[in-house]
């Protein structure tokens, strides 16, 4: 019988990005390269995989397995309504780089280059539009920290040969008439586009169920036999115990976002290190011709980024707060966003007020995602895309699918091996400290 708690046994520590511990399969044919993301098709296959997880990862993930032939579900309570609904949809590796993370700029450049043909392919597959919009950021400066700050993002820029131009404040008000007089410096950064999250969404929903993804609408743990993962099953909410019947599966695939660390039945060396870091955000209306682009900006210290979209609406965002799981909209967190961004665009304090959210992005130890095998036999991990999930979307579900179908991996996927933190001393406890 199925045993939601099996004994503890590492049955072998896998390389860090496999095997995946399944049969394996043939007459996989590479398609189409881009940016180190090789898009593959293969033979059909009667393998069996359950995706924990129905947000832009696990979504992606389905709709790329389903496409080709394997047999697929997603579990998850309220697909598409998690951290990619509150998501602002900027596909922003560049303008959100830093220093210390190459690596993880290197996988968004590389997710992002893949973004125009997921979102061609995704748009033929729904006949929805995701909104993409190629426009570009710019970041604004208040004062001369931030001018130091905007500089030395124009260097790092400049040393991965990435497209960017210091603007004077005159040039910037000539390129976005709405922003503040009193913007002193600003960064033009026309490689990063965006697409509407809840368009994306929608896509992603009609693609994979169009795709023959079975939808089942519940919580599920994992359940595993002799150390190896056999499937998952209902949990029951308000006592968070399993139930029968077990949804057998070949594979199981981890993409719960910031839930990934709580889903029963996980033994302890294969829960990731993942970590619930709330943002909220504010969504406004009547906002048609206000801003062309992104503006994203830091004002006494208070970051805030400002997203048009092709439908009138701006995306105010976002928090960061190390609280845990509470998805609590307070009066404080809006303030100081509208506070912000008023600062930025004075013309925002005309617009409507349409909603505020709040959700738990997946965070990790060094920002990056998990992507690959863990040490459950049969389990494979897709999560902690943090602040990332809708621009690694594409490279995420093409290193799932190669993963799945044993392909080889793309270089710039290897370094978020989803057992990087094994052994290292971190785990969730420590991350959330
Ligand atoms: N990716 C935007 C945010 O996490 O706020």
């Amino acid at each position: 019988m199925p045993d939601d708690n099996p004994a503890s046994t590492t049955d072998g520590l896998p390389t860090p990005l496999g095997p995946v511990g399944h049969r394996s399969r043939t007459g996989a044919h590479p398609e189409r390269v881009a940016a180190g993301v090789t898009m593959v098709t293969s033979e059909r296959t009667d393998l069996r995989v359950a995706i924990i997880g129905g947000g832009v990862i696990g979504l992606s993930i389905a709709w790329t397995l389903a496409q080709d032939g394997y047999a697929v579900e997603i579990h998850d309570d309220q697909p598409g309504l998690g951290a990619s609904y509150a998501a602002a949809g900027m596909l922003a590796p560049i303008s959100e780089a830093s220093y210390q993370e190459p690596e993880l700029l290197a996988l968004g450049l590389a997710s992002l280059q893949a973004w125009p043909e997921f979102a061609a392919r995704l748009t033929q597959a729904s006949g929805v539009d995701v909104g993409l919009r190629a426009e570009g950021s710019l970041l604004v400066g208040f004062d001369t920290d931030d001018a130091v700050g905007l500089a030395r993002t124009a260097d790092m820029l400049a040393h991965h040969g990435l497209e960017q131009r210091m603007l004077s404040s005159r040039e910037a008000r000539t390129l976005e008439p709405a922003l503040s007089p009193r913007a002193r410096s600003a960064l033009h950064v026309p490689g990063d586009p965006s697409v509407d999250n809840r368009w994306v969404m929608h896509a992603l929903l009609v693609a994979a169920e169009r795709a023959g993804v079975q939808f089942h609408r519940q919580r599920v743990g994992l359940v595993t036999v002799d150390g190896r993962s056999v499937g998952v099953r209902r949990v029951d909410v308000e006592s968070n115990s399993t139930s029968a019947p077990v949804h057998e599966a070949d594979l199981v695939i981890l993409a719960a976002g910031a839930g990934s660390a709580q889903v029963p039945g996980l033994r302890d060396d294969a829960r990731p290190p993942v970590r619930a870091v709330k943002g909220q955000s504010v969504r406004l209306g009547g906002a048609a011709g206000l801003l062309g682009r992104t503006v994203r900006a830091t004002v006494h210290g208070e970051r805030v980024y400002l997203v048009p979209r092709s439908n009138g609406e701006l995306i105010v965002g976002a928090t960061s707060e190390e609280v845990g799981e509470d998805l609590t909209v307070t009066a404080g967190a809006v303030h100081q966003l509208l506070r912000t961004a008023i600062e930025v665009v004075p013309e925002v304090a005309e617009l409507e007020l349409v909603e505020t959210l709040a959700r738990s992005r997946p965070g990790t130890p060094d920002n990056g995602p998990l992507i690959g095998s863990s040490p459950l036999p049969g389990l494979l991990v897709a999560t902690g895309h943090f602040r990332g999930g809708i621009l690694l979307a594409p490279a995420t579900s093409d290193a799932i699918h190669r993963l799945v179908s044993d392909l080889p991996v793309p270089g710039v996927v290897e370094p978020f091996a989803s057992q990087r933190f094994s052994g290292s001393g971190h785990d969730v406890t420590e991350a959330i400290a």
